[in-house]
Order: C-alpha cells, then structure tokens, then sequence
C-alpha cells in the first residue's frame, strides 16, 4: 500500500485506502465462510462484501475516477478500473451462487485491483489534481454508506440475520497503511457456531 507520497493524507483517498483494508478483511470472511461449505454462511458473507464494495466503488466512479477521466492520459486507466469493478460484481454474484471454485479468482482479481488503486492511480491522483480538482471530488463523492460498523451497507436487501459482533477492532483512523490480511484476522468469527 502506499506509504511515500502523502496520497493517504488527502482525506478522500485515506476513505478509500481504509475501505481497501475493510474489504479485503472482509473477503477473508467470505474465504472462511466458503471453507465451511455451509451455503447460508457464504450468502451472508457475500452480501457483507457487497454491501462494502458497491458503496466503495460507486462513490470512487462518481468521485474521483469522474474527475480524473477528464485528464485524457488516465481515461484508459480509469476505463479498466471500472471494468475491473465490474468484473467483481460478476464473480462476487457467482461465488455467492455456488460457484466455490471461482472464490480463488475472485480474490485474486481483488487484491490486484486494490494494489491499482492504492499503488497507482492514488498516488498519481495525488501529483495531478489541484485545489479545484480535489473539491470537485469531495463534491461529488457520496458520504461513506458502507462503514463495517452495522457489518452492511443500509440499502442492501439481503437481510443480515446473523447477531455475531462484528468487531473489526482495527482503528479506523490510524495514519500509517496496514493491510490486516497478512496475518491471521482472528475476530468475531471465532463466535460463530460450528457448521
Ligand atoms: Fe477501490
């Protein structure tokens, strides 16, 4: 993650760069949950990552990625992006059906779309917007919709029927990037009943 040029600091990008993590934890959610072969699990985990993907990557494609494009070296750039979010959707839906085997793809597609964002566009968007631009972003960009907190984005119609606390307890406004998957992220799954 990026750790040298300050992008993190711009408070828009830090929201992103913090969403990053909370997805990716969550996607660890998801493997488990598909490890149990319990159906029901990996549904409710599915929709647990959707509800933290889709407000994530509508709130980057109308934010920031809409005022980058009009930089015409970034169009192509941000045209695959949201092709990758795209891409994400489809195998999240499919994995969320039964297609288990697509579960390793999926998270590779991910992680690798994430380090394009964290790694590239970030801290390019960084060096090439300007005082204008970045209020423009912050102007278009939706308030977080999808904060763990609930463990669900509001407008999502799946029900989350499980009672578990779902305690991320990783500060949320810590200053230095982290990725909490490298190690084992043993929170509030530990409390879930056997399958
Ligand atoms: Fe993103």
């Amino acid at each position: 993650m990026c750790s040298y040029c300050g992008c993190e600091s711009i408070s828009v990008v830090g929201r992103f760069m913090r969403e990053h993590v909370d997805i990716i934890n969550s996607s660890g959610d998801l493997r488990r949950a598909v490890a149990t072969a319990d159906h029901r699990a990996v549904e409710e985990a599915a929709d647990v990552l959707a509800g933290l993907l889709n407000p994530h990557t509508n709130a980057e494609e109308v934010g920031l990625f809409a005022v980058m494009r009009g930089q015409e070296e970034f169009t192509e750039h941000i045209d695959s992006l949201c092709a990758e979010h795209d891409t994400l959707d489809e195998q999240l839906a499919r994995v969320r059906a039964g297609e288990y085997d697509l579960l390793d793809e999926f998270i590779h597609v991910l992680r690798v779309h994430i380090d394009r964002e964290d790694n590239g566009l970030f801290p390019a968007s960084a060096i090439a917007l300007d005082g204008p631009d970045w209020e423009r972003v912050d102007e278009q960009t939706p308030e977080a919709g999808g904060e763990p907190a609930d463990g669900g984005h509001p407008d999502d119609a799946h029900s989350h029927d499980h009672d578990h606390p779902h305690d991320h307890d990783h500060p949320h406004d810590h200053a230095h990037p982290h990725q909490h998957d490298a190690h084992p992220h043993a929170h509030a799954t530990a409390g879930e009943p056997p399958s």
